[in-house]
C-alpha cells in the first residue's frame, strides 16, 4: 500500500491537484494499493491557518506517508509577503527533514522529446541554513557551496538511469569549471561516469548551456547539474516548451527507504499564481506529469503500469489540441482546468 500525503499549499495549489487527486481517489475506490491522507497545511496558507509554514501535524503526516503530492508553495491571495516572508522555507525544510536530496524534472516540450533535468537539491548551493551568514546590510553575507563526491556521483547515477532510457539522445553535464572548484569536481565525476558507463556525456559551461537550450534545434534528453544551475536551466527549458506548466517535478531520496517517512515529493514546477487562484483556468499538465512520476516511483503502483497509461492520456489530450490559456494562440478555443481534467480522465478507463 502506498500512502500519499496531500500538501496542496498555496494559491492555485489546491485547484491544480484536483484532476490527479480525483484519479487517485478513483484508483483507491477500485482497489488499487493507494491511500490518500490530508489535505495537510503548509506554505503561506499553512501559516495563515496555524501560525507555521510547516505545521507539526503536516510533518507527522509526512512521517506516516510514503510520498507527498504537493501543489505549490509561495504567495497566497489575501496574505502579503511582509506578513509571511519566506514560505518556500517550508519546502526546503521538508527536503532536508526527509533527505529528499535529488530533484528530477521532466519538461514536456511540444513537438519534441522530453528534457529531464537532474540536480542535487539539499547540498551544494541548496545547503541548509548552517551554511549561510545573514547580513544586516553592513556586514558580509555568506553562502557556502560544498559538494561531496559521493553525493555528486549519485546525481550522475540517476542521470545515467534516465539517459539509458533514451539511447542516442544527448546527455549534458553542466557546470562552471572555469570558476568553481565544486564545478571542477563535478567535471571530474562526469568524466569518471562517462568512462565507467561508456555513455557520451558533454560537459558544458552553464552560460553556454543556457544558450544551447534556447537556440539548438535538438534538445538533450538529460541535463545533469548542480542545484542552482538546474533551478535556472529548468525554467529556461520550460520557456522553450512554451509554459511553466509543462514541467513535473520530483524531489527524491535515492535510498528509497520505504516505511521510514516520505521518500519523495511530487509537484508541478510552477509557482502558486495568486492572481489566478480560483479562476480554474490554469494548466494542470505539470500536476499530471508529477502524478506520472509518483505512479512510477511507488513500487506497488509501478507494477500496475499506471504511469504509462496516465502519460499516454496527457500526450493524447495535448496532441489533439484545444490548449489551455497559456498555450493558446490568438483566436484559438481555450480549455479551462476542469475541461482539461475531464479530457484526461475520459482517456483513463
Ligand atoms: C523550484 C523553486 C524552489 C527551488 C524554491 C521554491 C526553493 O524555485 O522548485 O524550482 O529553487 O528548488
Ligand atoms: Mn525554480
Amino acid at each position: 500500500m502506498s500512502i500519499v500525503a496531500l500538501l496542496p499549499g498555496d494559491g492555485i495549489g489546491t485547484e491544480i491537484l484536483d484532476g490527479p487527486v480525483a484519479y487517485l481517489r478513483r484508483l483507491a475506490r477500485d482497489g488499487a494499493p493507494v491511500e490518500l491522507t490530508g489535505p495537510w497545511a503548509y506554505g503561506t496558507s499553512g501559516w495563515a491557518a496555524t501560525g507555521s509554514t510547516l505545521p507539526d501535524d503536516t510533518v507527522a503526516a509526512c512521517r506516516d506517508a510514503d510520498v507527498v503530492l504537493s501543489g505549490a508553495v509561495g504567495t497566497h491571495p489575501g496574505i502579503t509577503s511582509a506578513e509571511c516572508p519566506n514560505p518556500e522555507a517550508a519546502l526546503i525544510r521538508l527536503r532536508h527533514l526527509f533527505d529528499l536530496r535529488i530533484s528530477v524534472r521532466t519538461v514536456r516540450v511540444p513537438g519534441e522529446a522530453d528534457v529531464i533535468i537532474v540536480r542535487n537539491i539539499t547540498g551544494g548551493a541548496y545547503a541548509g541554513p548552517d551554511q549561510r551568514v545573514e547580513s544586516d546590510g553592513t556586514g558580509d553575507a555568506e553562502d557556502r557551496i560544498v559538494l561531496n563526491p559521493r553525493r555528486v556521483q549519485e546525481v550522475f547515477d540517476i542521470g545515467v538511469e534516465h539517459a539509458r532510457a533514451h539511447p542516442g539522445r544527448r546527455v549534458m553535464s553542466v557546470d562552471k569549471a572555469s570558476v568553481y572548484a565544486t564545478s571542477r569536481l563535478w567535471r571530474r565525476i562526469s568524466h569518471a561516469t562517462a568512462g565507467a558507463t561508456g555513455l557520451a556525456i558533454d560537459d558544458v559551461n552553464v552560460d553556454r548551456a543556457a544558450y544551447e537550450l534556447v537556440k539548438y534545434d535538438q534538445l538533450p534528453a538529460v541535463v545533469i547539474t548542480e542545484g542552482l544551475f538546474g533551478d535556472i536551466l529548468s525554467d529556461i527549458v520550460c520557456a522553450r516548451a512554451g509554459s511553466p506548466a509543462l514541467c513535473g517535478s520530483a524531489t527524491i531520496s535515492p535510498d528509497r527507504r520505504f516505511g521510514h517517512g516520505v521518500t519523495a515529493l511530487f509537484e508541478p514546477a510552477h509557482g502558486s499564481s495568486p492572481h489566478r487562484t480560483g479562476s480554474r483556468r490554469s494548466n494542470p499538465t505539470g500536476a499530471w506529469l508529477a502524478l506520472v512520476d509518483l505512479l512510477a516511483w511507488c513500487p506497488d503502483l509501478a507494477a500496475l503500469d499506471l504511469h504509462t497509461r496516465v502519460r499516454g492520456a496527457i500526450d493524447r489530450v495535448l496532441d489533439k489540441g484545444a490548449p489551455t490559456y497559456d498555450l493558446a494562440g490568438p483566436g484559438t478555443p481555450v480549455l479551462d482546468l476542469d475541461q482539461f481534467n475531464e479530457r484526461i480522465l475520459e482517456e483513463l478507463p
